[in-house]
């Protein structure tokens, strides 16, 4: 079998994107910072049912890492990456350098205001620019109809739609549900840098947003509540440092006080040398209310 192909600069990029839409093709983009895992494979497949050609991108993005943060030991596998593509149907791989993505005198970002003010954006600050002007950089040279984005980046993902609704952008996106493990961590990159006591210990994150969420289907509306009990379950296990634990509004990602209709709780624990993130949707609509004292 031929081995999936592999694009390395914006200029080529472009001339397959334009063949592809001349042929009449519908372009998927699935954009990825490399290390793929079980998650971006079932990206892979799922745009796969939707369009006739699949783009996965493989960018390790520097402009979203902050000073201290793993850019540089973050982990590559490029290898490995392609014939995951190639197992998951995909197309080509679009890989280009550093320098290809912002050569000398690079000077442009995009900043989406607000959305970025509370979780990841407020414990990494500039990481959301960085994701924003690489993400538009990426529809730029792929010229996708349509992306697909993990609901575990829940805020990432609120962030591309917005821009994309903000610039006009003629590109849909589909939202895909979390992929776990089976004892239900959320499957990341970051999990391989995990010990394997590390790695049983942040099963608590999951564990930790099940029972935020029990509390709230089970008529608790104060959000204090719900999330002092999460942060009580994950700091019961050591070595593990909590940098957020929240309750926000699904669509805004701005703290609420009392669960109404769609609250996102959310996660950013740390552990060894991994930060990692996970979320869950709690709806409310039609469940009882507790009154608020
Ligand atoms: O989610 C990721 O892997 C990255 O943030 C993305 C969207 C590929 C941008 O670098």
């Amino acid at each position: 079998m031929e081995t999936v192909r592999v694009i390395r600069t914006v200029r080529e990029m472009h001339r397959v994107a334009d063949r592809m839409r001349e042929n009449g093709f519908r372009i998927g983009l699935v954009p990825t910072m490399g290390y793929l895992h079980g998650g971006h494979a079932s990206l892979i497949r799922q745009i796969g049912r939707v369009t006739d050609r699949t783009v996965v991108s493989v960018f390790v993005n520097p402009a979203q890492f902050g000073p201290g943060e793993d850019f540089e030991t973050y982990p590559r596998d490029f290898e490995r990456d392609k014939a995951i593509v190639q197992a998951g149907g995909g197309t080509l791989v679009y890989a280009p350098s550093t320098s290809e993505m912002y050569p000398d005198g690079y000077a442009t970002y995009l900043e989406v205001e607000r959305l970025a003010d509370h979780l990841c954006g407020a414990s990494r600050p500039g990481h959301f620019r960085g994701v924003a002007t690489v993400v538009t950089k990426l529809f730029a040279a792929v010229k996708p109809h349509v992306t697909i984005l993990g609901q575990k980046d829940a805020q990432q993902a609120g962030i591309v739609r917005r821009l994309v609704r903000d610039l006009n952008l003629d590109v849909d996106i589909l939202i895909a549900p979390t992929v776990r493990e089976v004892d239900g961590l959320a499957k990341s990159s970051r999990n391989r840098y995990l010990t394997p006591c590390q790695r049983r210990r942040a099963t608590v994150i999951y564990t930790a947003l099940q029972e935020g969420r029990e509390l709230v289907l089970n008529g608790e509306r104060r959000a204090s509540v719900v999330i002092d009990a999460m942060n009580r379950r994950v700091r019961r296990c050591p070595d593990l440092g909590v940098d957020y634990i929240a309750a926000v509004d699904a669509e805004n990602f701005r703290p609420v006080e009392a669960f109404g209709a769609r609250v996102l709780l959310a996660a950013a624990v740390r552990c060894g040398q991994s930060r990692l993130i996970d979320n869950i949707v709690v709806e409310t609509e039609g469940q009882p209310v507790q009154e608020l004292r």
